[in-house]
């Protein structure tokens, strides 16, 4: 077998033949004017003055060949010095090259393992002294950040849209640093592998050092500059990750925060990834946490084969109680008792939409404005299912709601079976209007302010609402 030094050896010589001689070919080409002077001469019988002057003769030639010898002996021994500087600096040259090229690669690759080591995440945009502790779902959430050195599964983290997924995931994976990637998934390809390789410390601009390039051209071996930039910081991530390992005998965790943007156009990705991320865990490589918004999203990612490697429990990000809802905006917020009993009543505990009309409340706003502002947002969530009198789908939308107003959630077979058509099922799923919970299988409300909304729209109503 050859080596790829000799298969570069190769080439070179059919590129540079001359370069190549074996040293006995070069001699024969070099000049050999001493030596033809010197041919011994065959004997003949000559008179002294004879043997004088031809000795004469020959001394003379001799020296002129000498001389002529030498000049010409001497210029190739500039020629020799010339090439043997050429091959010096030369030489020492691709020795640079070779070994900046080393020191600027393994600089990248001490980079990557250090974000490993010491985590990547951005703090959560919340303030210290607005924070409300979350205390059972950190302890959940962080059986999963400090895993074990054999753990075998990848993880899936629910809530609806604003419960406070990403808070309490950036500020677990601050606390345990060590081991914790934070990833936020755009839609769009290109800003995701950014992203990651932003989190990773990886820098597309590689350093080919010239041999390597030489070798890329002449051998045809393109490797990893002419990737795509996915696999290229995908491999990056990998070595991370597999370093990590033998340096910790436990795996990395990778979070790959919302997902459900990927559930519609880029459904392709959101496969792509949980595939890797079952690859992983068989592997048991790196554990990768998708965080993900109620809806579409996990229930595709639940209806493949490599779900098999799914934890089958998603951790779930409720709302607040009312208790913690009322810390918030009383004692965080410094809103006053009875209009922090009304927004509870109208919000519920859902942390995002307490955190902006509280704030609104702070600006001076009233609580019959913030009111008006809350139930036209829930009537445009309405609208884009297509629900309201009228609309598409009024009547199936009002048989779910209705059910919903009487049980407070719908098993999601009967969903399914309610609805009778797989594309509006998945419609209404992605409006914003009903929610789809993983954990217990059951189907409600998208949040409170829907559900005050339901009971105070005559077209909703059914005799019995109470
Ligand atoms: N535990 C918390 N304490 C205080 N504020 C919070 C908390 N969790 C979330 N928030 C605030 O609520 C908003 C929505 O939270 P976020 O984590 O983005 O929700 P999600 O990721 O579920 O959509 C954020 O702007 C954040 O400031
Ligand atoms: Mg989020």
């Amino acid at each position: 077998m050859h080596t790829r030094a000799t298969v570069l050896l190769r080439r070179a010589q059919e590129f540079f033949p001359r370069s190549f001689l074996p040293p006995q070919t070069k001699l024969h080409t070099w000049p050999s004017l001493i030596h033809d002077g010197c041919v011994p001469q065959a004997r003949h019988t000559h008179t002294y003055s004879d043997t004088k002057d031809a000795l004469k003769t020959g001394v003379r030639n001799v020296k002129e060949s000498i001389k002529e010898g030498v000049k010409t002996d001497l210029s190739a021994w500039k020629i020799a010095k010339w090439i043997g500087t050429g091959i010096v600096t030369s030489t020492g040259l691709v020795l640079f090259d070779l070994s900046f090229a080393n020191w600027y690669n393994r600089r990248n690759e001490r980079i990557i393992l250090h974000a490993f080591e010491h985590g990547s995440c951005p703090e959560p945009d919340v303030i210290q002294k607005q924070l409300i502790y979350r205390e059972v779902v950190i302890k959940k959430l962080r059986r999963i950040l400090e895993p074990i050195s054999d753990h075998s599964s990848y993880h899936v983290v629910v809530g609806n849209h604003g419960t406070g997924k990403t808070t309490v995931v950036r500020q677990c994976a601050r606390d345990v640093g060590k081991g914790v990637i934070y990833v936020d998934v755009p839609p769009v390809l290109d800003n995701f592998i950014d992203n990651l390789a932003k989190a990773i410390g990886y820098s597309f601009k590689e350093y080919v050092s010239f041999t390597e390039s030489f070798e890329r051209k002449i051998l045809g071996n393109s490797e990893s500059a002419e990737q795509p930039r996915f696999f290229r910081v995908l491999d990056a991530f990998e070595r991370g990750a597999s370093k990590y390992k033998a340096n910790n005998s436990k795996p990395p965790v990778l979070i790959l925060d919302n997902i459900s943007k990927l559930d519609q156009e880029n459904v392709n990705m959101l496969k792509d990834l949980q595939d890797i991320a079952k690859l992983y865990a068989d592997q048991s490589s790196c554990i990768i946490v998708f965080v993900s918004s109620e809806g579409t999203a996990p229930l595709m990612m639940m209806q493949r084969s490599s779900w098999s490697r799914a934890e089958k429990d998603p951790i779930v990000i409720e709302d607040l109680t009312s208790e913690e809802a009322f810390t918030y905006l009383h004692s965080k917020l410094g809103i006053e008792k009875k209009v922090t009993n009304q927004l509870i009543q109208l919000l519920g505990g859902r942390i995002r939409d307490l955190k902006e009309y509280g704030n609104r409340i702070n600006r001076g706003e009233t609580f019959e404005k913030v009111r008006k502002i809350v139930i036209r947002a829930v009537n445009h969530n309405f609208h884009q299912a297509e629900m309201l009198e009228g609309e598409r789908n009024h009547v199936i939308g009002k048989v779910i709601v209705q059910e919903l107003v009487k049980n407070g959630k719908i098993d999601f077979d009967t969903f399914i079976k309610l609805v009778n058509n797989k594309q509006i099922a998945n419609e209404l799923l992605q409006a914003n209007v009903f929610s789809y919970n993983p954990e217990s299988g059951t189907v409600t409300f998208q949040s409170h302010a829907t559900e005050v909304f339901v009971r105070e729209r005559p077209e909703f109503s059914l005799k019995g609402f109470s």
